[in-house]
């Protein structure tokens, strides 16, 4: 079976993805792509808005019965971890850890009611990071949320650099959110190398504070932009 490196199946919701992202109601109209998009209801919810979004992510290779079961599986952690580490997240919008659990849970079931058909139309593909099969620029922009940066014990620096270049080919525009470590409020340790790195090789790279917050200093979103082809 696919390792998922320790990475926890967890997603959030359609206005969680507008906060993280900055996205307006004009970028809701561009060609999406979400990689790691994992059980959140972004797509579920743009599919109802009559809009389209290609979602990637390694878990869809699952039934929906078996993606049931992790998230059935993670629940009771995530609730305990955040109660022992109630201190490193902001609660004034959510409330407590069930709260959160239960708006979770619904985003996740709004993802789940929508898997097998999205799956057959092409909207949830099986594939993952570092390598995404589409041709160079065939979206619009590229949102990667809780997989780059957030796992930076889990996933090495090249995977990172691979990764987010990748996102560029594919994308005019590539958002990543947050830039926190491991749900620590802590920087992630590989980020001012990258962005260094990018850079140098021509990218162009952006951090903007977001007004969504949930781990203590999570509130920074990175742009990058492919350099200019000639
Ligand atoms: C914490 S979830 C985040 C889901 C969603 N983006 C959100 O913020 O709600 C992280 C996701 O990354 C996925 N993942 C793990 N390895 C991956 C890879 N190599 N490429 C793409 N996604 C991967 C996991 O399957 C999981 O669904």
């Amino acid at each position: 079976m696919f390792q998922l490196q320790n990475v926890v199946s967890w997603g959030r919701s359609f206005q969680d993805y507008l906060e993280m992202f900055n996205l307006s109601a004009n970028e809701l109209e561009l060609s999406i792509l979400d990689c790691a998009g994992g059980p959140a209801s972004f797509n579920a919810v743009m599919k109802q808005q009559g809009k389209t979004v290609i979602s990637c992510d390694p878990i869809y290779q699952f039934t929906p019965q078996q993606i049931q079961q992790r998230i059935d599986e993670t629940y009771p952690m995530i609730i305990q971890g955040l109660h022992q580490n109630f201190d490193q997240f902001v609660w004034d919008k959510v409330g407590t850890p069930e709260a959160l659990g239960e708006a979770r849970l619904a985003a996740m079931k709004t993802f789940l009611a929508d898997f097998p058909q999205g799956k057959e139309q092409g909207r949830y593909r099986d594939m993952g990071f570092p390598e995404l099969p589409f041709a160079n620029d065939t979206f619009d922009l590229a949102v990667s949320s809780h997989l780059l940066f957030t796992y930076s014990q889990q996933f090495s620096w090249q995977f990172h650099l691979q990764s987010i270049r990748e996102l560029c080919r594919v994308a005019k525009e590539v958002r990543i959110f947050p830039l926190v470590q491991n749900f620590t409020s802590f920087k992630s340790r590989h980020l001012d190398s990258i962005l260094e790195t990018l850079t140098a090789q021509g990218y162009y790279t952006n951090i903007e504070k977001t007004v969504y917050e949930f781990q203590r200093g999570g509130n920074e979103l990175l742009k990058v932009r492919p350099p200019m082809k000639i």
